[in-house]
């Protein structure tokens, strides 16, 4: 088991938004987390990697607790692309996703050839090598995209959270950044937990699926467990034909109302 959520309650304020939670993650898997907008998708991300400090509950990492890591020993093994990547100033590519070396690094250390080699060996696999001298705001959103990926891959985690990370991408970046995460979890042996909203993709490219709502796991499982008329009706108030091709779920939403 590579994470273990326990009970977990996190929010805002005195807002509750995520309700009793418990997950566990095995390792080598891709997980994505399904659910309507204001589920608690993006809650559940930012209490795994930290962000938000949960009410109440533990998250564990192979067992231990993720409050007992310091942050750096806690970022070298958990990479994150949230919802809103937001940077401020002119960086280039390299400088960026050299970022990603710096858990691993003490504060007066500077880069070494081994860091350097992982940087080069991050561009050249998420084909951003071509981009290293231009500015990040000076790519389009899907290069920008494999420039974060790159980074990520830059600090060698072992878990990998990506909050909607085809958003804003046309189908052919979406389809290539999803081949992407699945040849990093396979060849790297990264483990993978993503939030999208793609019920087709998620069935295609999930090992399991948790599918929330209202700040609860509906169902968690394989994406033949969980996907179904009854719990997509449930969930998200739609009706959905569902057929099987080549052993994956194709998913079609029926408009029962309208007039043809
Ligand atoms: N920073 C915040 N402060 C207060 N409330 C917040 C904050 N961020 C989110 N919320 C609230 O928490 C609830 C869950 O939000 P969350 O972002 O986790 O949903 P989500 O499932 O990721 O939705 P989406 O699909 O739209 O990204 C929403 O009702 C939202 O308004
Ligand atoms: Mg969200």
């Amino acid at each position: 088991m590579l994470l273990s959520v326990k009970n977990l309650n996190a929010g805002y304020e005195n807002k509750k938004i995520i309700d009793e939670l418990s997950l566990n993650v095995e390792k080598g898997e891709i997980v994505t987390i399904l659910g309507p907008n204001g589920s608690g998708k993006s809650t559940l991300l930012n209490c795994l990697t930290r962000y938000i400090r949960p009410m109440s509950g533990k998250i564990f990492l192979e067992n231990e607790d993720i409050y007992d890591k310091s942050i750096k020993e806690f970022s070298k093994r958990v990479a994150i692309l949230s919802q809103h990547n937001s940077l401020t100033g002119n960086v280039t590519v390299k400088q960026l996703i050299s970022y990603g070396r710096l858990p691993h690094k003490k504060w007066y250390e500077r880069k070494n050839k081994e860091d350097y080699e992982i940087v080069k060996q991050s561009m050249e696999y998420t084909d951003t090598l071509q981009y290293e001298n231009k500015f990040l705001n000076s790519l389009s959103g899907g290069e920008q995209q494999r420039v974060w990926i790159a980074m990520a891959l830059a600090q060698t985690p072992d878990l990998l959270l990506l909050d909607e990370p085809t958003t804003y991408l046309d189908i052919s970046h979406q389809i290539e950044l999803m081949k992407l995460i699945c040849d990093i979890n396979r060849d790297k042996n990264i483990t993978v937990i993503m939030v999208l909203h793609d019920l087709n993709q998620a069935s295609q490219y999930s090992d399991k699926i948790v599918l929330m709502k209202e700040g609860k796991i509906y169902d968690y499982g394989t994406p033949k467990d969980v996907i179904n008329y009854e719990s997509l009706k449930n969930v998200y108030n739609i009706k959905c034909h569902i057929h099987e091709n080549y052993n994956k779920l194709i998913i079609t939403p029926i408009d029962v109302d309208r007039k043809i």
